[in-house]
């Protein structure tokens, strides 16, 4: 008789045979920030925070600490900086810029990503730039915008970020910023694209902390459709060509399949983020009383971790690195 039990009986032979493991080494925290001084609660994410630049120092040093190797910032941009160029970001005063020179005088080992779209710093809140036809739709230009995030991303590689991270999933992007880097000097900086970035549901708490939701419209024509995966591999495959460093899934918990594809497709190093939705999902069942969030949490990124990945940008990092040390 076939005992496939004999293999999971005690704690030590499980863990010889255990397939996937989690550590702090594989999460990545995304922190929004702010120009204010105090740091604000963020509504639609319950424990997650919106730090000054002081307090986003010290928490990214905190996470360090606990072995999480890398960060990605989130800016929160003022109203009257937002305009339908975006041309604040590229601004080398700007948040994003005196963040990352900020983060890397104080933690050098610190791997400092930065998000690279223009949804932040758009009065639109679309990821590109927004112009109506003569028919009065809206189109989001495509080339147009692949110009200015060559310039932002140059204007982070220049205050020392060490990766960018183009989120906006433009045509032909990551190609040209490859080029605008290269021609910058910046050919030690990693490009981690936004490879297959779905049009989800689960990004509405984070529109929501960052007030970045578009004015009009959805960002269906550039956001992938949740119903395709074997476009995330025409995606795959673009992006590889095109010189991406590394690739990313995003949402992650609902598009486990896609990464089990994007991972068995390419051989670059895949990314997945557990989004502001999911944060949420796990939160909420746990403040409810209805399931044990660390148990939960840790059972999620370990999904994702199975699925392919071996980077994981979530919430939960300093809380699951802080959990991963106790065990
Ligand atoms: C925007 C961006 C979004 C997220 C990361 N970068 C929102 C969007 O595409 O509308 C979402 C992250 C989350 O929900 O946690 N470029």
């Amino acid at each position: 008789m076939h005992r496939p039990r004999r293999n999971r009986q005690t704690p030590v032979i499980r863990a010889m045979v255990r397939e996937t493991t989690l550590a702090a080494a594989d999460l990545i925290l995304p922190m929004f920030l702010h120009e204010d001084l105090v740091d604000t609660p963020i509504l639609s994410m319950p424990g997650v925070t919106r730090w000054s630049l002081e307090s986003l120092v010290r928490e990214a040093g905190a996470a360090h600490a606990l072995g999480i190797p890398a960060i990605v910032l989130f800016p929160k941009i003022e109203e009257d900086l937002k305009s339908p160029q975006a041309g604040e970001s590229f601004n080398d005063d700007g948040l994003v810029p005196r963040a990352i020179r900020a983060l890397k005088a104080a933690h050098p080992t610190l791997c400092v990503i930065t998000d690279v779209a223009l949804d932040p710093y758009n009065s639109d809140g679309h990821d590109g730039i927004v112009r109506k036809n003569a028919r009065g739709e809206l189109i989001i230009l495509n080339d147009e915008t692949v110009e200015v995030l060559c310039q932002q991303a140059v204007c982070h590689a220049r205050a020392g970020a060490d990766i960018v991270a183009p989120s906006d999933m433009m045509d032909g992007r990551v190609a040209a910023i490859r080029n605008a880097l290269d021609a910058e000097d910046f050919t030690d900086v990693l490009i981690l694209s936004y490879t297959a970035k779905y049009a989800s549901a689960l990004y509405g708490p984070f529109r929501g902390a960052l007030d970045s939701a578009p004015k009009d419209g959805d960002k269906k024509t550039y956001q992938m459709d949740p119903a395709n995966s074997r476009e995330a591999i025409r995606e795959t495959l673009l992006d590889e060509a095109e010189g991406a460093d590394m690739l990313m899934v995003k949402p992650a918990g609902l598009y486990l399949d896609v990464i089990a594809r994007v991972r068995d497709t390419s051989t670059l190093p895949v990314a997945a983020y557990q989004v502001s939705g999911e944060y949420l999902m796990l939160k909420s069942a746990a403040a409810g009383g209805w399931l044990d969030e660390r148990d939960i949490v840790l059972e999620s990124l370990l999904a994702i971790k199975r699925a392919g990945a071996s980077m994981i940008l979530t919430y939960f990092a300093t809380q699951a690195a802080q959990w991963l040390k106790e065990d």
